[in-house]
């Protein structure tokens, strides 16, 4: 079967060897040329991805009997209802569905109108003016949001990327003052505790999870610095997290349905992968955010040990005959965005990577390309990050080891990693940050 996929990233990479290795023929339509990819692909098209209209004719060209969306910014411009009306089937929600992610204050407005629960309190506003009234009026510590989308980048939260009402009132101008997010701005209450994200596959009415995940947002280790799209991620052997427990777990899933329930009583289903970010709290697990498509770095995670094709599960989301018997392995994942120093703030572009692929293959671990550039064999660095490396095995301890012996075969005079995700320092800041939440 001839499979589009559209993106260019590590998660996009993962999405492709999936389904090269249940027996897809890849086409790619893609921005950079990532090498990971070109290899799995029986042709590429080098193309923003938000081109719509030139990514359908690839499509058409090539034949392709199903697509399958990586980023988010084609659905917020509707590549999925133009690819469904020249018959080609999408794993990926309409433009429509994709609102859940592309307008954050339509996901907060959809769970209070269907009283789904898990919400935060909310405000929206179209001008800096209000927004800085209701902050001094609230009294409150808030996270300030721009409503659409800015690459994970345009949250910051008063307490902690905003220390003074001051800062929070600048933000708020900067937003407005460079359209961020397409202007509007959504103030939420802060929630406290500790993240997690559950992503699932649905077929606009089943839903079937996948393993919880860790991601780490912070440009710096010890969860410092900037907020980025992810520098690396965990997943336990038991699908659980070390802080998160089965109820947690179920009554973040329920959330989930609750929300796909209420998208198709909209007349919206949603067919694709949903990717809830969830704060653990003393109170349970409250949404942060949806995403309509896989985590990066999320998707490595979750990929590398799913057992079922891929590519069947791709079928059965576009038939909508998804079933329960999909697995993953019983083991742990330790990803590691190996990035461009600076990437956070001034990245350093166009600088050599050495990777010795031989050596990583006789780990316990996989590599995955993202935002690079080969060019003739030398791999080069771009504004964004470069390659997801993921170790496997069958504990997080272990999985994490198996991560950085590959990671010792990569090599750059201005490459950055951070070394402690996954390492027990930082799994058990969380576990006890929980436990102490609980007992509270
Ligand atoms: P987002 O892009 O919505 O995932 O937000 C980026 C990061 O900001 C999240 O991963 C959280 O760490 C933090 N954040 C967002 N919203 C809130 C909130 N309402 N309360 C506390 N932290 C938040
Ligand atoms: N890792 C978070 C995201 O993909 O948005």
């Amino acid at each position: 079967m001839k499979v589009l996929v559209v993106g260019g990233g590590g998660r996009e990479h993962a999405l492709s060897a999936a389904l090269y290795s249940s027996g897809a023929e890849i086409y790619s339509a893609m921005k950079n040329r990532n090498p990971g990819i070109v290899r799995l692909a029986k042709d590429v098209c080098l193309i923003e991805e938000t081109d719509v209209i030139n990514v359908v004719k690839f499509a058409k060209s090539s034949n392709v009997d199903l697509a399958v969306m990586g980023p988010e910014a084609p659905l917020e411009v509707g590549l999925v209802n133009l690819l469904q009306a020249e018959g080609i089937a999408c794993v990926g929600p309409t433009r429509e569905a994709a609102r859940l992610e592309t307008s954050k204050s339509f996901a907060r407005e959809l769970m209070q109108r269907y009283d789904i629960p898990g919400n935060l309190h909310f405000a929206s506003f179209d001008n800096s003016k209000d927004a800085k009234k209701f902050i001094r009026d609230s009294g409150l510590e808030l996270a300030i949001k721009p409503i659409g989308l800015t690459g994970g980048k345009g949250v910051k939260v008063m307490g902690e990327h905003l220390q003074t009402i001051q800062d929070a009132d600048e933000y708020l101008e900067e937003i407005f003052r460079q359209n961020m997010g397409g202007g509007g701005v959504i103030l939420e209450e802060r929630a406290v505790g500790e993240e997690f994200t559950l992503q699932v596959f649905c077929d606009g009415r089943n839903i079937i999870p996948m393993p919880l995940v860790q991601d780490h947002k912070r440009a710096y280790e010890g969860d410092k610095g900037p907020n980025t799209g992810g520098m690396g991620s965990y997943s336990a052997e038991d699908h659980l997290l070390p802080f998160v427990n089965n109820n947690d777990r179920d009554a973040a899933l329920n959330i989930m349905r609750l929300t796909i329930e209420a998208m198709a009583r909209e007349g919206h289903p949603y067919r694709g992968v949903l990717y809830g970010q969830f704060m653990l709290t003393c109170e349970g697990p409250r949404v942060i955010e949806f995403n309509a498509r896989f985590g990066d770095p999320e998707a490595m995670n979750v990929l590398s040990i799913l057992e079922t094709p891929f590519l069947d599960i791709c079928q059965n989301i576009v038939d909508g005959s998804l079933s329960k018997d999909i697995s993953f392995a019983r083991k742990a994942t330790v990803c590691k965005y190996v990035v461009p120093k600076g990437y956070g703030t001034s990245p350093q572009a166009g600088k050599l990577i050495e990777i010795n692929e031989n050596a990583i293959a006789r780990e316990d671990a996989r590599i995955y390309f993202a935002m690079v550039n080969e060019e003739g064999n030398d791999i080069l660095t771009t504004t964004s990050r470069s390659i997801g490396v993921v170790g496997i095995d069958d504990s997080i301890q272990a999985a994490e080891e198996a991560c950085e012996r590959a990671l010792d075969h990569i090599h750059g005079e201005a490459i950055f990693v951070r070394h402690d995700i996954g390492k027990a320092e930082l799994v058990n800041k969380r576990i006890e940050h929980i436990a102490k939440l609980r007992k509270a």
